[in-house]
C-alpha cells in the first residue's frame, strides 16, 4: 500500500514538473511574441498599401472599349435582298446610307424634315427615327424603287415637268410621301395632297409646284 502511495506521489509530481515547463515554454513564447507582432503588423501594412495602390490603378486605367454586339438583319430595299449586321442603336437612315443608299437624304436626323423618308411594307416613314434593327424581315422602298431613270414613275414625271424640283433634296422623300398619299388615297384634293406632304419640308419653298405635280400625277394615273 504504502509503495503504491509513494509511486502516486510521485506520478503527481511528475505531471506537476511537466506542467511547470509547459508554462514556462509558453511564456517564452509569449516574450518572443511581440516582436512577432510587429512582423505581422507589418506585413498587414504592406499588403493594405499594395491593395490600395492596385486599386487606385485600376482607377485610372480606362475600361477597355467593348464594341456593341451586332445583330444579323435581312430585308429587301427595291426587291433586293439585303443582309447584314447592324448594332441595335445604328438608325435606319444611317444604315441604309452606309449600304450605299444615298438617294434616302439625311437632313435633321430628328423626324421633322422628311428628307428621310421610305415606305416600310408600304407605310411611309421617317428613316431616322427608325432602328435598322426593326426592319429585319421587311421589304423597303426609296424613291429608287417607285422608278427608274428610263421608265419614270408619273409622280416623278410630273414633279419635273411642273418644276416641283428645285435644289432636289427634299425631292426624294416627297416623292415617297406622294406614292404613299396615292397608294391610300388615289384621287385627293389639294387640301388633302397638302396634309399627305404635311411632314416633308421643302427649303426651296417650292409647295405651289410640288402640289400641282402630285394633282396632275393623280390624273395621270386615274386615267391609265
Ligand atoms: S432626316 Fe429624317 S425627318 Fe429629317
Ligand atoms: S427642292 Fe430644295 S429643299 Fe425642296
Amino acid at each position: 500500500m504504502l509503495r503504491m502511495a509513494a509511486a502516486t506521489r510521485t506520478k503527481a509530481k511528475a505531471k506537476k514538473k511537466a506542467a511547470s515547463k509547459k508554462k514556462t515554454v509558453r511564456k517564452s513564447a509569449a516574450k518572443k511574441s511581440p516582436a512577432k507582432k510587429k512582423v505581422s503588423k507589418k506585413t498587414a501594412a504592406k499588403k493594405t498599401a499594395k491593395k490600395k495602390s492596385a486599386a487606385k490603378a485600376k482607377r485610372k486605367t480606362p475600361a477597355l472599349y467593348t464594341p456593341p454586339r451586332k445583330y444579323s438583319i435581312a430585308f429587301s430595299v427595291n426587291g433586293a435582298r439585303v443582309e447584314t449586321e447592324t448594332p441595335a442603336h445604328t438608325s435606319l437612315l444611317y444604315l441604309l446610307r452606309d449600304l450605299g443608299f444615298t438617294e434616302v437624304k439625311n437632313g435633321c436626323e430628328a423626324g421633322d424634315c422628311g428628307a428621310c423618308t421610305i415606305l416600310l411594307d408600304g407605310v411611309a416613314i421617317n428613316a431616322c427615327v427608325a432602328l435598322g434593327v426593326q426592319v429585319d424581315g421587311r421589304e423597303i422602298t426609296t424613291v429608287k424603287g417607285i422608278g427608274t431613270v428610263e421608265n419614270l414613275h408619273p409622280i416623278q414625271k410630273k414633279f419635273i415637268e411642273h418644276g416641283g424640283i428645285q435644289c432636289g433634296f427634299c425631292t426624294p422623300g416627297m416623292i415617297v410621301a406622294a406614292k404613299a398619299l396615292l397608294d391610300d388615297n388615289p384621287s385627293p384634293s389639294r387640301e388633302e395632297i397638302k396634309v399627305g406632304i404635311a411632314g416633308n419640308l421643302c427649303r426651296c419653298t417650292g409647295y405651289v409646284k410640288i402640289i400641282d405635280a402630285i394633282e396632275a400625277a393623280a390624273s395621270e394615273m386615274a386615267s391609265m
